[in-house]
């Protein structure tokens, strides 16, 4: 019997639906090659939806998501929708609600790229970062006192718990294991100013680190940190951090891999389900037009693969998004590369059915 895949497709908003249609597009040509069977399953879930019907993400769509093998999603993004509704109330919600505690990002700058570092190739732009995704600023603690006058307070406070920390930190030693390049664990936090949450992170990484004598491991405060991607990112194999300072440095990440156009992630629970995305939002000046660089989205599908253990189906994937950046690709950017959203996915089809002698 072939090895069957339920998956959620969420479209979303903007240019999601196109990328998305190019990832599926991908992932049915690997069932094809590779003797797999996916059954995908659409929810329109957005802010489209939301001026529509006023709805978010409702109990019973999640629970049906809960249980599938995976979700892939497109983009959640609408110019009429005031910032934080749709995030908190689909995205964000996912997240927590799921338990999808580890956000996986990899900053690979493929072959083919060219790099924002004057002198930085594929050799010196090749790590992962592994942020955590439930916890910390994002957990919505805090309130407002005195609204909209002199007097207002508005607190927000970063929630860590051991738990959070512990898990996150623990995967991330595994994962620095398992991929098995440098062996090298970074934590990224700020403890010469945030005494009892980077504290915390500092305790408990060095505690963890006691299981894993196998990885070197290094401290750098967040600020530095963000210098040292651009000046030597070559010094990093995986590193690990909090919520807040993760989306942080992952748009840095982003850049330095080529783009938003390329930049995929991965909202993991080890122990359920995980969500893969593109992390370049919804582009709504792009929507429908078929210039959206459908390369980020085809890697989250890369990355999907991976999770789901069908490595054969990953490293095709791989291949062929390689070969379209060498050979096809003019350019990342939206509208100038030399191809369409459809064909540039025709073309990652192609090479994943007549695979390229060397990528
Ligand atoms: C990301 C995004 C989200 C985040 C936003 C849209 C809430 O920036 O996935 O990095 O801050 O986590
Ligand atoms: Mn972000």
């Amino acid at each position: 019997m072939s090895r069957q895949y339920d998956i959620a497709v969420i479209p979303g908003d903007g240019t999601g639906p196109e990328v998305v249609k190019e990832g599926v597009k991908v992932l049915n040509a690997v069932a094809r090659t590779c003797g797999l069977e996916f059954f995908f399953k659409e929810f329109n879930l957005g802010g489209a939806a939301y001026m529509e019907k006023g709805t978010l993400l409702p109990d019973g769509v999640l629970e049906e998501m809960g249980g599938m093998d995976a979700l892939f999603l497109g983009a959640i993004g609408h110019p009429d929708v005031p910032p934080g509704v749709l995030e908190t109330g689909i995205l964000l919600k996912l997240r927590f609600a799921l338990d999808l505690y580890i956000n996986l990002r990899p900053v690979v700058l493929l072959p083919g790229v060219d790099s924002p570092l004057k002198g930085k190739g594929p050799e010196e732009i090749d790590f992962v970062v592994i942020r955590e995704n439930t916890e910390g600023a994002y957990a919505g603690s805090g309130g407002v006192f005195k609204k909209g006058t002199p007097d207002e307070i508005a607190l927000q406070e970063s929630v860590n718990t051991r738990k959070g920390v512990e898990r996150c930190i623990r995967y991330a030693f595994d994962f620095c294991r398992k991929r098995d390049k440098k062996r090298h664990l970074t934590l990224c936090a700020k403890n010469n100013v945030l005494l009892y949450e980077s504290d915390l992170w500092f305790r408990v990484f060095q505690e963890i680190h006691k299981a894993y004598p196998d990885v070197d491991t290094a401290y750098q405060h967040v600020d530095a940190l963000c210098m040292w991607m651009i000046k030597n990112p070559e010094q990093f194999d995986v590193i690990v951090t909090g919520n807040l300072f993760g989306d942080i440095i992952t748009d840095i990440g982003a850049i330095l891999q080529g783009g938003l156009g390329i930049a995929a992630g991965g909202n993991i629970n080890p122990e359920g389900t995980a969500m893969f995305e593109p992390i370049g939002g919804s582009a709504p000046k792009y929507a429908g037009l078929n210039k959206i660089n459908p390369l980020a989205a085809i890697s989250a599908a890369q990355m999907m693969l991976q999770h789901l253990g069908e490595d054969q189906g990953a490293g095709l994937v791989q291949k062929a998004v390689e070969k379209v950046l060498q050979d096809h690709l003019v350019s990342l950017e939206a509208g100038r590369m030399g191809h369409t959203t459809s064909e540039v996915g025709d073309l990652v089809v192609r090479y994943i059915e007549s695979p390229p002698a060397k990528a």
